[in-house]
C-alpha cells in the first residue's frame, strides 16, 4: 500500500505520503494571502492553483486527505447490502449499507492482488473478488481465500488481508469520508446551512442512478466556482435563467466557526420555479417547504467536492472527482422524496428534468473549458471580484486556510526530522 495505514478504533487512517515543499509550491503558498481577504479586497487565486500538477498533488494531501470528501448519498443505498462504488483520487472505494443498516465506506481493492472487487451499484451479501474468489464480509473482514490454507490459515491471513474501513460521516444523507481520520466533525461546521435547508428533509430522500461525465477538462475548483457563482447566470445563461435573475441573489457573511459550506439562495420571479425549459417544478413540491423556500433555489458547495441545488421539488447534486489539475469526472445525481417515485410517469418526467438541467450545463461546459484554456495562458488573469462573486472569496478563505495548515504540518515534520538527525 502506498499510503500509511493506521488503525484508529473501528476505522483506519490512510494518508498519502507528504509532498516536498518545492520552490514552485512555496512560491504559490507565498502568493495566497491576497486571495484570502475580505470580499471587496480579495483577488482570485494564482492561476497555477488551477493548472499545476505539482500543486494538485499538494492539494490532494492538504484538502482531499485531511477534510471530508463526499462519496455518495444514502438515497442510493437504502437497503441492507446495497452498495455503490466511487473512484476518488485513484482510490476505488465502496460505499455500502451493512446488514445492521449502518453505512460504511471502505477500500474496494482486493487485499490479494489488488483487483477492484466491484464497480457500479448493486446489492450483495458479501464481496467476492472475481479473480481468485477471495471473499470479504460487509465489515471488510476476509472470510474466504481458496487454496491459501497451506500458506497461511484464514485466521492468520485475515489479520493482514482486509478491506480498510474509513472514517465516514453522514449529513443530510450525503456520505463523506475522511482519509486521515482526524478532521473535525462536519455537521457542527454546517449549522446555518442545516437550518436553512432542514425543510427539504434530504436525509430521507431517495436517489436516481448517477450520471458520470468523464471528459471535463478543467480544474475541480473551477467546477465549484462556476456552480456557486451567480454573477454569470444573467449573462452566460441569458434567457434560460431569467426566471431566477441574479438580482434576486443574497449572500451570507463568512463565519470561520461555521465554515463547512459556501452557499447562497437565488430568488425566483414565481413560486415553484425550476431549472428546465418549462421553468416550473415538474414533480410535486416538497410538502414541508415554506412559501419563502418555494420561491428560491439554495445553491450549496460543501468543499472540496460536493455541490447541490435545493429546488422546491427535490435536489440536484454534483460529486466532483478530480483526475488531475486539468481534468475532472463529474458525477451528477437527483434526489426526491420517496413518494415522488410512486408517480407512474416518473421515468418520463425525470427525463425532462435531466434534459432541463443539461441546457444550463451545456452552456457551463463550453465556458468552463474555455476558462481553463485561459488559465493556462501566460496572460492568465488574477483579478478583483464582482459583488455577486462573494461566494468565490469565501471559497478562497476555505482553501487557503487548509493549504496553509498542511504546509505548516509538513514544515513541522521537516524540522522534527532535521532535529533528530
Ligand atoms: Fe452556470
Amino acid at each position: 500500500m502506498s499510503a500509511s495505514l493506521t488503525r484508529m478504533g473501528n476505522y483506519y487512517s490512510a494518508l498519502l505520503e507528504d509532498v516536498e515543499l518545492t520552490p514552485k509550491i512555496r512560491e504559490i503558498l507565498a502568493g495566497l494571502e491576497p486571495s484570502a481577504q475580505e470580499h471587496k479586497q480579495a483577488i482570485s487565486l494564482p492561476p497555477e492553483c488551477y493548472t499545476s500538477e505539482e500543486w494538485f498533488e499538494f492539494e490532494k494531501r492538504a484538502v482531499y486527505d485531511r477534510d471530508w470528501v463526499c462519496v455518495g448519498h444514502t438515497g442510493l443505498i437504502p437497503n441492507p447490502g446495497d452498495f455503490q462504488t466511487i473512484n476518488m483520487n485513484n482510490d476505488p472505494l465502496i460505499v455500502l449499507r451493512d446488514r445492521e443498516g449502518v453505512v460504511k465506506v471502505m477500500s474496494a481493492v482486493c487485499a490479494h492482488r489488488g483487483r477492484v472487487l466491484c464497480e457500479g451499484i448493486g446489492n450483495v451479501e458479501k464481496l467476492v473478488c472475481p479473480l481468485h474468489h477471495w471473499t470479504y464480509n460487509l465489515d471488510g473482514e476476509l472470510i474466504g481465500a481458496p487454496e491459501m490454507n497451506p500458506v497461511l490459515p484464514l485466521a492468520e491471513l485475515k489479520k493482514q488481508a482486509f478491506l480498510p474501513v474509513l472514517r465516514s460521516e453522514i449529513w443530510n444523507g450525503f456520505i463523506f469520508v475522511n482519509m486521515d481520520g482526524r478532521a473535525k466533525p462536519l455537521a457542527p461546521r454546517l449549522k446555518r446551512l442545516t437550518k436553512e435547508i432542514e425543510n427539504h428533509h434530504m436525509g430521507e430522500m431517495l436517489g436516481t442512478p448517477n450520471f458520470d461525465f468523464p471528459e471535463y477538462d478543467w480544474n475541480w475548483k473551477y467546477m465549484q466556482e462556476n456552480a456557486i457563482e451567480p454573477y454569470h447566470t444573467w449573462y452566460l445563461h441569458r434567457g434560460i435563467h431569467d426566471f431566477a435573475p441574479s438580482r434576486l441573489v443574497s449572500f451570507y457573511d463568512w463565519d470561520p466557526e461555521d465554515d463547512g459550506a459556501v452557499f447562497h439562495p437565488t430568488g425566483f420571479l414565481e413560486r415553484d420555479a425550476n431549472f428546465n425549459m418549462s421553468f416550473k417544478c415538474l414533480f410535486p413540491v416538497i410538502k414541508t417547504l415554506t412559501d419563502k423556500e418555494r420561491r428560491r433555489v439554495m445553491f450549496v458547495t460543501v468543499p472540496p467536492n460536493l455541490f447541490f441545488g435545493a429546488v422546491p421539488d427535490g435536489v440536484f447534486y454534483y460529486i466532483i472527482r478530480p483526475q488531475s489539475a486539468n481534468r475532472i469526472v463529474l458525477r451528477v445525481g437527483f434526489l426526491y422524496p420517496p413518494e415522488t417515485f410512486k408517480d407512474k410517469n416518473f421515468d418520463y418526467i425525470f427525463k425532462m428534468a435531466v434534459d432541463g438541467l443539461c441546457a444550463y450545463n451545456d452552456q457551463d461546459v463550453a465556458s468552463n473549458r474555455s476558462v481553463h484554456l485561459g488559465l493556462k495562458s501566460r496572460f492568465a488573469p488574477r483579478t478583483r471580484y464582482a459583488p455577486k462573486e462573494k461566494t468565490l472569496s469565501q471559497m478562497n478563505r476555505w482553501l487557503v486556510q487548509r493549504y496553509k495548515a498542511y504546509a505548516a504540518e509538513v514544515e513541522a515534520r521537516n524540522h522534527a526530522a532535521a532535529a533528530g538527525r
